[in-house]
């Protein structure tokens, strides 16, 4: 799939814009502040209808404006759509081919983005719930099973900890407890299958000498199987959950060193970004669609190498790419045989 057109209104700082696409390689070029993070927000939101940048919808909106259109058009291998988002304050309407949309879910087999950014490194180097974040997003995106297990354990959780924070009852405990293992098993064997992906895909990755980050190793940090009397004790005498997918996390071990101590923050950034190349083949693999490719300033901190690398598997996946950069760095390199320049 690929966005051939899109035209903003009074979205972030483009008053009234609109822009054409290539379906392979785009180029956009533009000093700090033209607007090149607003306009793959844009295009972002059109496949999860929020934000990379902000819980609050209301900032897409340009200042001294109420409302703002998103409109594009997206080809697949036989259909053209027109995906349009309105924004209000705090009102949201979305619609495909004129049809409103309920679910966002809906919109991610019409249009599917995956973005690049410097933030990626917090993958390695953030906090457990950043990491958990970025595993709940994606597998949210490809099954809603997994949206419905990951609500109701938080639901469970926070009942939970108001009954072991006022009037704490064991048998309720009990309860509560087997409603959180069930879930729990369901949420955590999603989550290590992904993270068996990523690793294999990484893995395959560092076949080429040019990415020497070494033999790639994610553990997945469980920290509940089955209430036993310990657990139970432990959060009666903090009065807190403290076991269950909503305190987990992943350890990526490169060459058997834990990466988010021992790596560089270039080589930080570039198996971040190569992360993220996994949930494109991810997406791929489950749904069967090609996503677009959203890239912001994403390289910077990668000697040229490994830029030429990361390129490179860019260049062969075939998907449309949405570059942004403040000058024409990588077109220097006559990495991209062809592609589309937009300057702003
Ligand atoms: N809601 C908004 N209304 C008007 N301007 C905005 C809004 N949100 C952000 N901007 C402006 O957008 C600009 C930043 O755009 P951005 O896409 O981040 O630039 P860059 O090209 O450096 O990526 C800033 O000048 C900021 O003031
Ligand atoms: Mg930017």
């Amino acid at each position: 799939m690929y966005v051939s057109y899109i035209k903003l209104v009074n979205f972030r700082n483009y008053s009234n814009v609109s822009f054409e696409f290539d379906n392979n390689i785009n180029y956009i070029i533009g000093k700090n502040g033209k607007g090149k993070t607003n306009l793959l927000e844009s295009i972002y939101f059109l496949s999860a209808t929020r934000s990379f940048k902000t819980k609050n919808q209301n900032e897409l909106i340009s200042i001294n404006e109420k409302k703002n259109i998103i409109f594009a058009e997206i080809f697949d291998d036989i259909n053209k759509n027109e995906i349009s988002v309105n924004l209000e304050k705090n009102f949201k309407k979305v619609t495909v081919n004129n049809k409103i949309i309920k679910q966002s879910s809906d919109l991610l087999s019409i249009f599917y983005a995956v973005f690049f950014s410097e933030n990626d490194i917090e993958i390695i180097q953030g906090t457990p719930a950043e990491r958990r974040y970025y595993l709940d997003i994606i597998l949210s995106k490809i099954d809603k099973e997994y949206i419905y297990s990951l609500k109701s354990l938080k639901r469970l959780i926070k009942q939970k900890n108001n009954i072991l924070k006022t009037t704490y009852n064991s048998e309720i405990i009990d309860v509560y407890n087997t409603k959180i293992e069930i879930e729990n098993i369901k949420i955590v064997s999603y989550r290590k299958n992904i993270i068996k992906f990523i690793e294999e895909e990484l893995n395959i990755f560092n076949k080429s000498a040019k990415n020497n980050i070494g033999k790639v190793k994610i553990e997945y940090k469980q920290s509940l199987l089955n209430f036993t009397e310990k657990e139970k004790q432990t959060e009666l005498n903090y009065r807190e959950c403290l076991y269950g997918a909503h305190r987990d996390d992943f350890i990526i071990y490169c060459n058997e060193m834990d990466a988010k101590k021992y790596l560089s923050i270039g080589e930080k950034r570039l198996t971040s970004l190569l992360i993220k190349l996994t949930e494109v083949m991810y997406i791929k693999k489950k749904k069967n669609i090609d996503p677009v490719i959203l890239i912001d300033d994403a390289l910077s901190g990668v000697d040229e190498i490994r830029k030429e690398f990361f390129w490179q598997i860019i260049k062969g996946n075939k998907l449309q790419t949405i570059i942004t950069d403040t000058e024409m760095k990588c077109v220097d390199n006559n990495i991209f045989e062809s592609y589309k320049l937009i300057e702003l």
